[in-house]
């Protein structure tokens, strides 16, 4: 456990946990505004992410962007991490065991940001955190709650991309993102 953002970082910055480290160029740790009451948690970095150390600056980061931006949201107010820190080879699905050797940095996470909401972006982080079967087309918007903590998965951007008819069903998921923080910003 740790009582140290910045030194959870330096630790995941030099991980050498599963094979990942080995085909990485940099590692993604995370982004944002560490007191934002939602994180936003993808599958794992790309080319572009694994290139500069930053979570979804691809063009389904740019879509993540656009989606943030039509609910009078951005990057800087939410904090966006993923389930592998790492790139996985030609951006395979991460492994099981890659998955778990990596799941302890996004817990700390969770445990020192202390988010009121996590949205899953995509079946992996859905899968990894909500529940195994979670099924994104039919359970995408819902709230879920789990230790005190409201948790949606929705849509991937990247999936959004190869299919841009969900991108509608996204948005209305967005929406309800942007009402829950604003509820909660009202309740305080
Ligand atoms: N896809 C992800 O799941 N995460 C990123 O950071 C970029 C693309």
């Amino acid at each position: 456990m740790y009582n140290s953002f910045e030194q959870l970082k330096k630790d995941c910055l030099s991980c050498q946990k599963c094979g990942l480290a080995s085909t990485r160029n940099k590692v993604v740790f995370g982004i944002g505004d560490q007191h934002s009451p939602v994180m936003f948690v993808g599958e794992g970095p790309g080319e572009q992410e694994d290139l500069k150390g930053e979570p979804f600056v691809g063009r389904a980061g740019q879509l993540l962007d656009k989606l943030l931006m039509a609910v009078d949201l951005d990057r800087s107010n939410v904090y966006i991490a993923n389930i592998v820190k790492c790139r996985p080879p030609k951006n395979r699905d991460p492994l099981p065991e890659e998955q778990e050797a990596c799941i302890g940095y996004l817990r700390e996470q969770f445990r020192l940001i202390r988010p009121k909401m996590i949205v899953c972006l995509g079946r992996v982080a859905a899968q990894k955190l909500i529940s195994p079967d979670f099924k994104v087309t039919q359970q995408h918007g819902q709230w879920i709650e789990k230790n005190g903590t409201l948790m949606m998965g929705t849509y991937h951007p990247a999936a959004l991309l190869r299919n841009p008819n969900n991108k509608p069903f996204a948005l209305e998921d967005f929406v309800k993102i942007k009402e829950k923080i604003d509820e909660i910003k009202a309740s305080n």
